[in-house]
């Protein structure tokens, strides 16, 4: 393969031994590990015009970036998310580091923020604190289409109040992001109660499965003892069907919860924000209380929790810090622009800014045309420029290629009327304008 040869070669310099064996190694095809994505131009667009517009839709909301560790010590985890859930016990990409520390590459990001809340007893400081991020996570599952190893997560958290408008604000939030990015979805509600209505409901849902435990496998033969709630979260079909007339735990949550679930609802439908009530919302993360819920979208196949969250009011205390309620959610940033994408939206669509590129005949066009350029880039313009000296019908087809939307042409004619010719690609228009005159033509 030619990357086994050094530059050199391609200056004349042919060396007759591969890089290879000159540095002692065999060659080899360097491919990315399974479940891992390499994002390319052709999604990188849409990809960072997504990822400015969640950002600025949180921050106008008053949430503030929060950014953790990729690893932390895995105990964090275990104790957070739960041992017995599926992201702990298989899909953890965990090690020991050179110190023989159990570390963990972060599968989620709610137990690291909270983590760091404690940590840095920002408990003591303002009575609620509004959180997002955006990053990437790790779990070892098998990949498939919206289901990745590596994958990014955009999320919020509002630590500090156990009121129920601020379960419905985080609600909110996503059901206006998603509406603004124009995409389809459902959206499903549950309340899985307080630790009281969930040790209730846990007994009841272990009796049940008690009486089917030899047709369950045996993952969940032992979920049914040791944390039964976990049940829904397999994906065995025998598994399901047997579940199917299990108890449902809205039938078991107290007073409380009852009336903090009527309040959220309350708020949402005053926002005319559809939801639909699915007791079999559970989550698959142990430090969930009360509210639970899922953006659903039908354009991504079998995996199609577009995001996910709920309240958490033990995690804080758990974790070491005072008793402090919290909500929040996050979503993956890979199902958000399968669902984009079926939307209609051409993928780096480009809202704002012109695309321009400067087409330069002549040794000294090619030096003001960069000059040029970078002007126009200084006052917000997107503008491209050529190399090498082509010929004017390789600059324009190059212009097409990077789908130009106007072409600058700049000859010593023009140069010398202090003007440019501007090339509309899609009309075939052309005309000149002023220098001075051509970043306000664009803008
Ligand atoms: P989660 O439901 O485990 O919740 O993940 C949230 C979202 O991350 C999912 O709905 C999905 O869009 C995306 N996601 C999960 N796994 C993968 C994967 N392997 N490939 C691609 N996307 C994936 C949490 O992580 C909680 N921390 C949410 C939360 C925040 N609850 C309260 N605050």
């Amino acid at each position: 393969m030619n990357l086994n040869y050094t530059s050199s070669q391609k200056n004349g310099y042919l060396r007759t031994r591969p890089f290879s064996v000159l540095w002692g190694f065999e060659a080899m095809n360097y491919t990315k590990l399974k479940g891992m994505v390499d994002l390319l131009p052709k999604e990188s667009l849409l990809w960072k015009k997504l990822s400015h517009k969640i950002e600025d839709f949180f921050e106008k909301a008053g949430f503030l970036y929060i950014e953790t560790p990729y690893l932390e010590k895995t105990e964090l985890f275990a104790r957070s998310t739960g041992k017995e859930t599926e992201v702990v016990q298989k899909q953890m990409y965990s090690f020991l580091d050179k110190n023989e520390e159990s570390i963990t590459l972060r599968p989620e990001a709610t137990a690291s923020v909270v983590r760091a809340y404690v940590e840095n007893k920002i408990y003591g400081q303002k009575s609620v604190e509004k959180y997002y991020y955006f990053g990437p996570m790790f779990r070892y599952e098998k990949p498939q289409k919206g289901r990745q190893r590596q994958f990014f997560q955009y999320g919020v958290e509002i630590i500090g109040t156990a009121d129920a408008k601020a379960d419905a604000e985080v609600i909110s939030l996503v059901w206006h992001l998603y509406k603004k990015l124009n995409i389809q979805f459902n959206l499903k509600l549950n309340s899985i109660g307080c630790s009281q209505c969930k040790t209730v409901y846990r007994e009841k849902l272990s009796g049940f499965l008690k009486n089917k435990m030899l047709s369950l496998c045996e993952d969940c033969q032992r979920r049914a003892t040791k944390n039964p709630l976990r049940v829904f979260d397999c994906k065995n079909e025998t598994c399901q069907k047997n579940i199917a007339g299990a108890p449902l735990v809205l039938d078991y949550i107290c007073e409380a919860c009852r009336g903090d679930f009527k309040k959220v609802q309350a708020y949402l439908k005053n926002e005319n924000i559809d939801f639909e009530v699915d007791p079999k919302v559970v989550r698959g993360l142990d430090y969930y209380t009360k509210t639970a819920f899922e953006f659903i979208s039908g354009a991504l196949g079998a995996k199609d929790a577009l995001c996910g969250g709920g309240r958490y009011d033990n995690l804080v205390e758990s974790l070491g810090g005072p008793s402090t309620p919290a909500v929040g959610f996050s979503g993956g940033m890979e199902r958000l622009i399968l669902a984009v994408q079926s939307s209609g939206l051409p993928a780096g669509e480009n809202e704002s800014l012109a695309s321009v590129f400067f087409v330069t005949l002549g040794d000294e066009a090619e030096k003001q045309g960069l000059k040029i350029a970078n002007e126009l880039r200084n006052k917000s313009v997107r503008c491209l420029i050529g190399y090498d000296q082509k010929s004017i019908k390789a600059q324009m087809r190059l212009a097409n290629k990077e789908e130009a939307q106007f072409v600058c042409i700049l000859g010593e004619n023009e140069l010398k009327l202090g003007k440019v010719s501007v090339k509309n690609m899609k009309t075939g228009d052309q005309e000149e304008v002023a220098l001075q005159k051509l970043a306000e033509y664009f803008l």
